[in-house]
This record gives C-alpha cells, sequence and structure tokens, in this order.
C-alpha cells in the first residue's frame, strides 16, 4: 500500500487538520482523518482527539457522526446550556419559534424513551424536539407548513453545537411520535419531530460505515 501521501494533509478530509494528539501505530505521526484510522484500526484514539478538538465549521460537520453505544457519564451542565443555546438561536419561518426542546436526563423520563424506541443506545440525556403544530407559517399553495422544517432546523443546529462542544449524539426516529408526545405528557397541540441522543462514545465505538458512504456532489448536486 501507499503510505507516504498520508501527511500532513489527509487523503480524506483535507479540511481537518491535526487534532490528536497519539501517533498513528502504522505510520508515526497522525493523519488525524477519520476514515484514515478507521481503515488503521485506531479510530477511537483518533476521533476522540477530533472530537475534542472540531473547532472550524468544516471539522466539526465532518466530526459529527451518528453514535450507537455512549457511557453513562452525564454531559455538563455548560454543554447542556450551549446545544440549547444553539437551538434557541435557530431561524424559523416568520421568526415563530415555535419549537418545544424537551431535556430527559432523569431515569423514568429515560424509561418512557426505552418504551417507545430502542435507539437510545445507553445516552444519559435525550433531548425531544417538538414543535406547536397550530402555531406554523402555511406555505404558498397551502400545501406545506414550517413546522417540521422549522424543529428541523433547531434539531440541525443543536446536534452540531454538541459535537463542537465534544458531546456525541445520534438522531433519532424509529419512535411513534404521538405515541410517546402521548407518554410523556406533551400538550395536545405539540408534534415531536425528533429525540436527539447525547452523550459521550463508549470505548471504541465510531462511525458506522453508512457515515463514510456518501454521494459525490454530482449526484446531488445540479449547475442551472
Ligand atoms: C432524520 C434521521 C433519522 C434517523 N433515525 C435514526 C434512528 O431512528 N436510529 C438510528 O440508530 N439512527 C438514526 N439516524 C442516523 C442515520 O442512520 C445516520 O445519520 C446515517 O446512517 C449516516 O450516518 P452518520 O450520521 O454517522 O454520518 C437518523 C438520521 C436522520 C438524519
Amino acid at each position: 500500500m501507499e503510505e507516504k501521501n498520508i501527511r500532513p494533509v489527509c487523503q480524506h478530509n483535507p479540511a481537518i487538520d491535526c487534532p490528536c494528539p497519539k501517533d498513528c501505530p502504522r505510520h508515526g505521526k497522525c493523519c488525524q482523518c477519520v476514515a484514515h484510522h478507521r481503515e488503521h484500526g485506531n479510530l477511537p484514539i483518533c476521533l476522540r482527539g477530533l472530537v475534542n478538538k472540531a473547532k472550524t465549521y468544516s471539522e466539526i460537520v465532518s466530526a459529527r457522526y451518528s453514535c450507537k453505544k455512549y457511557t453513562s457519564e452525564q454531559i455538563s451542565k455548560e454543554q447542556l446550556d450551549a446545544i440549547l443555546e444553539a437551538g434557541r438561536l435557530a431561524p424559523t419561518a416568520k421568526n415563530l419559534q415555535e419549537q418545544h426542546v424537551y431535556v430527559l436526563q432523569s431515569e423514568p423520563a429515560l424509561a418512557k424513551i426505552d418504551a417507545n424506541t430502542p435507539c437510545r443506545y445507553g445516552a444519559p440525556t435525550c433531548l425531544v424536539v417538538a414543535f406547536n403544530k397550530n402555531n406554523v407559517f402555511t406555505y404558498p399553495g397551502g400545501k406545506r407548513t414550517s413546522g417540521v422544517e422549522d424543529a428541523t432546523i433547531v434539531a440541525t443546529h443543536m446536534i452540531l453545537a454538541a459535537k463542537s462542544v465534544g458531546v456525541d449524539s445520534c438522531w433519532i426516529n424509529f419512535v411513534d411520535p404521538d405515541k410517546l408526545a402521548k407518554d410523556l405528557d406533551l400538550p395536545e397541540d405539540e408534534e415531536i419531530l425528533m429525540i436527539m441522543d447525547l452523550g459521550y462514545a463508549a470505548e471504541g465505538v465510531g462511525p458506522l460505515d453508512n457515515h463514510f458512504n456518501r454521494k459525490p456532489l454530482e449526484d446531488t448536486v445540479t449547475y442551472l
């Protein structure tokens, strides 16, 4: 295998520079790319470096992945506040701000998540992102309203903010939103968009293959 071009800029992701303090067992100095380290079997070390050091927008976007096993360690209040604040700053249609974010950390609350989906993966914090379906903007044409869109923007702000403060996450929609809303006793006028698992990745856990499987831009972008 050709090994000489992996430093200092990673062949998989030129946007990522070198945040990891550990050396790659195969190549000496670490090239810092999650995809690269995954190939060489030392992902957990290097992912941790990446998680803690991802600061620019492109680093944060590259470092986020769907974490499917967490430690029991709770995230800090500062981290949670930063995540919630990022949601608060999200834009919404007509500035309606119809989102409602629920923070679930207690045992009984998390048990309700577990009763509704197998996808908490041990996360010690779950956010449930909902919106007030009676306070949405109806677009011209009358077919669509802003609720799902606005709540999705809020959730996306928060999931990227999580990575920026070193918190792992997963977007969950394998759930019956009406049943969960009932179990959580949410107001009648609120609809659940998604659950967001938040916590720290368990030892040895990293992105699944899907994370590295993205279509080329030519497949999804058209210049008109
Ligand atoms: C709208 C949405 C719903 C998802 N629902 C689930 C889910 O219910 N359970 C789960 O384990 N992962 C879920 N995921 C994670 C996706 O499977 C994952 O984002 C995708 O495979 C790409 O991997 P990556 O996030 O690691 O880059 C969801 C992601 C999105 C964006």
